[in-house]
């Protein structure tokens, strides 16, 4: 404390520590030694198993209590001045009444655990685009999953100097008292996750996990970072950032936005199928981009975080293998099974499920039981925290602090019907009403039912800290300030056939639509124009080594009128609810798609008669 050179840090460690009573304050140096000892500590605990060091060297895992295992979008506030700022987007509470709230739920809160402050930036530390904050934490699992996923420790603070910096206070809420045994996931049932933009203060409270808890991510990266890009003219986006360097060597960077646990990490560490021979995919990020406009006036994006915390089921050699490769040591894997072998397991890691296992509520597992009651090895929304500089994929750039130049946009849904595999939009404008009312299913990466339609706009329905309307607004401005924009494209994944299957291959081929999205940028490839933008036609795609027929391709392609009447009416309870700050240009797109529609469906009727 005494060694402290920031005022504000000094006043507020203890303004913190008088409120919440810890036993102790430490602050953390960002080392491998006290990183190790707080592993060490938390396997004494019960909260972290050592995996075997054979098998997963310098790995753990923690499972958490089953109540806290996922985002809380109910508990999620922004607490702006003006309850109108929040936007329909956001559950809005004033900020004195909540500080006051807070303030109560506070007190004493951290009896009987170290208080641990935790300096880090986002994005390389001393870069001139990285911002500095300091997560006042009680978890030790905070703080380990912190030094992996951006940069803390003593380097930052010396950075930091007597600036100010984002106040980010976190409790898991569970007091000790004197001799009370400690859980091994402790949280509290009530829980807030709020934020104050223009004080651009984080406080959370009650969970343990993931984007409740490590504040850097989405509190400070999203939701506090797009209320400091709407006011200084830059864009804080739920995106990866990839390279795709072609067989003859140009590389190009494209940016995409698809909603939680909907593809993100996976398309950023894409591995080409080996029949598109001379593609290479180089990763920049996989889930938060900060965009600039740079000074020959285009996008310029960069990854504030510096590692993955990424969706554990559903990744194997198969469909991620550079994942798999990323997280084979030095990885924390939270909410996964544990092998007799002491390694870890999860639904989708191999084709042949391990005889038996430790499931992640701590219950035996076989795979007879899975049948027979449908439970899962590992939660759903069980992740891996992992270092970037790890991955085999990283981009060369990914630590510039210049960022890499955008060439692309790509959003996506996940979506059974309806919106076809690929589309390019007309022009920016069009391009950001087609991301602003993109439809997504519901997954387990935030509790409440999974798999329910809703509109996600940009996917960043839980992330934007403003008004959505305003959002839009300044996506539309910025488009206007760049000569020349980058292209946008949409993209569905997750099309399903009359018997629930899904209809596209997705992961490694995914490369085959990225390559005419990089060809549409190059002005090398060919597309028609359907009612909703433009679109490949099936000898516009390299289809080497896929096994697709012309048809298969016309159903992932399918526009279907009536599909998209009942679409663009669910497009409307959108544009009712925000209507109030939405720019004169969405309505204007809105009517004109819908005379298309009308349009073609005449021109169809003539054909008929
Ligand atoms: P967040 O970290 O929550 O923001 O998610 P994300 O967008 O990074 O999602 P991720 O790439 O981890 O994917 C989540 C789930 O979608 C995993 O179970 C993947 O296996 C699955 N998935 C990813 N890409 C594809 C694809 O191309 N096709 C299909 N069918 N599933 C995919
Ligand atoms: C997401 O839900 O989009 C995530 C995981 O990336 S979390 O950090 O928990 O928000
Ligand atoms: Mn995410």
């Amino acid at each position: 404390m005494q060694n402290l050179k920031n005022e504000e840090l000094k006043r507020w460690i203890q303004e913190v520590a008088d409120l919440t009573q810890p036993s102790n304050i430490y602050i953390c140096n960002g080392s491998q030694e006290e990183y190790d000892r707080l592993c060490n500590e938390m396997v004494a605990s019960g909260t972290l198993k050592k995996l075997n060091p054979e098998k997963r060297p310098g790995s753990f895992l923690a499972c958490s209590d089953p109540s806290d295992v996922a985002r809380v979008e109910d508990s999620t506030y922004i607490c702006s001045v003006n309850k109108a700022d929040a936007g329909p987007n956001n559950n809005w509470a004033d900020p004195v009444e909540m500080k006051s709230k807070l303030n109560h739920l506070f007190r004493g809160c951290m009896r009987g655990r170290t208080m641990y402050v935790i300096p880090f930036s986002m994005g390389p530390i001393g870069s001139p685009i990285s911002q500095i904050g300091v997560e006042i934490t009680d978890s030790p699992y905070v703080v380990v999953n912190m030094r992996i996923m951006t940069r803390i420790g003593t380097k930052v603070l010396d950075v930091l100097g007597n600036n100010s910096f984002v106040h980010c206070l976190h409790s898991v809420g569970a007091p000790l008292e004197p001799g009370q045994q400690d859980a091994k996931w402790p949280c509290n049932k009530t829980k807030y996750i709020t934020h104050f933009p223009e004080t651009k203060e984080i406080i959370s409270f009650g969970s343990g996990y993931g984007g409740n808890a490590l504040l850097g991510k989405k509190c400070f990266a999203l939701r506090i970072g797009s209320n400091m890009g709407k006011n200084e003219g830059w864009l804080a986006e739920h995106m990866l950032i990839l390279g795709a360097e072609s067989p003859q060597g140009e590389k190009t960077y494209v940016a995409a936005a698809f909603p939680s646990a909907c593809g993100k990490t996976n398309f950023a560490m894409l591995i080409p199928p080996t029949t598109m021979s001379g593609w290479k995919i180089t990763t920049i990020g996989d889930d938060i981009a900060w965009i600039k406009p740079g000074n020959d006036g285009r996008l310029y994006a960069i990854n504030p975080e510096a590692g993955y915390f990424g969706v554990a089921p559903g990744t194997s050699e198969k469909t991620n293998q550079n994942a798999m490769l990323t997280i084979r040591k030095n990885t924390l894997f939270t909410n996964v099974g544990l092998t007799e072998d002491g390694d870890v397991w999860w639904e989708g890691m191999t084709e042949t499920p391990p005889a038996k296992l430790i499931d992640w509520q701590g219950q035996v597992w076989t795979p007879e039981i899975a049948a027979e009651t449908g439970r899962k090895a590992a939660h759903p929304n069980a992740r891996f925290t992992t270092p970037a500089s790890e991955c085999p994929s990283i981009d060369s750039n990914w630590e510039n602090p210049e960022g890499v130049p955008i060439s692309a946009f790509i959003f996506g849904g996940r979506r059974a019907t309806t919106v076809p595999l690929i589309t390019e939009t007309k022009d920016w404008d069009h391009g950001v009403y087609w991301a602003a009312t993109i439809g997504s299913e519901t997954t387990a990466a935030a509790v409440g039912a999974v798999g329910q339609v809703r509109r996600d706009p940009f996917a960043m329905l839980p992330f934007c800290g403003y008004h959505m309307g305003d959002y839009f607004a300044h996506w539309m401005a910025m488009g206007k300030k760049i000569p020349n924009a980058p292209k946008i494209f949409g993209v569905n994944w997750f099309r399903k056939n009359d018997e629930g299957k899904f209809m596209w291959a997705g992961y490694g081929d995914n490369m085959r639509v990225l390559e005419w999205i990089i060809g549409r940028v190059k002005g090398t490839a060919d597309a028609v124009e359907t009612e909703i933008g433009f679109a490949p036609t099936f000898k516009d795609m390299n289809w080497n080594g896929l096994p697709i027929t012309e048809e298969q391709f016309k159903q992932l392609s399918k526009v279907d009128a009536s599909e998209w009447t009942v679409e663009l009416k669910l497009q409307d309870e959108l544009i009712e609810k925000l209507k109030d700050r939405l720019p004169n240009k969405f309505l204007e797109i809105r009517k004109s798609i819908e005379g298309r529609f009308r349009s073609a469906k005449a021109a169809l009727n003539e054909v008929t008669l």
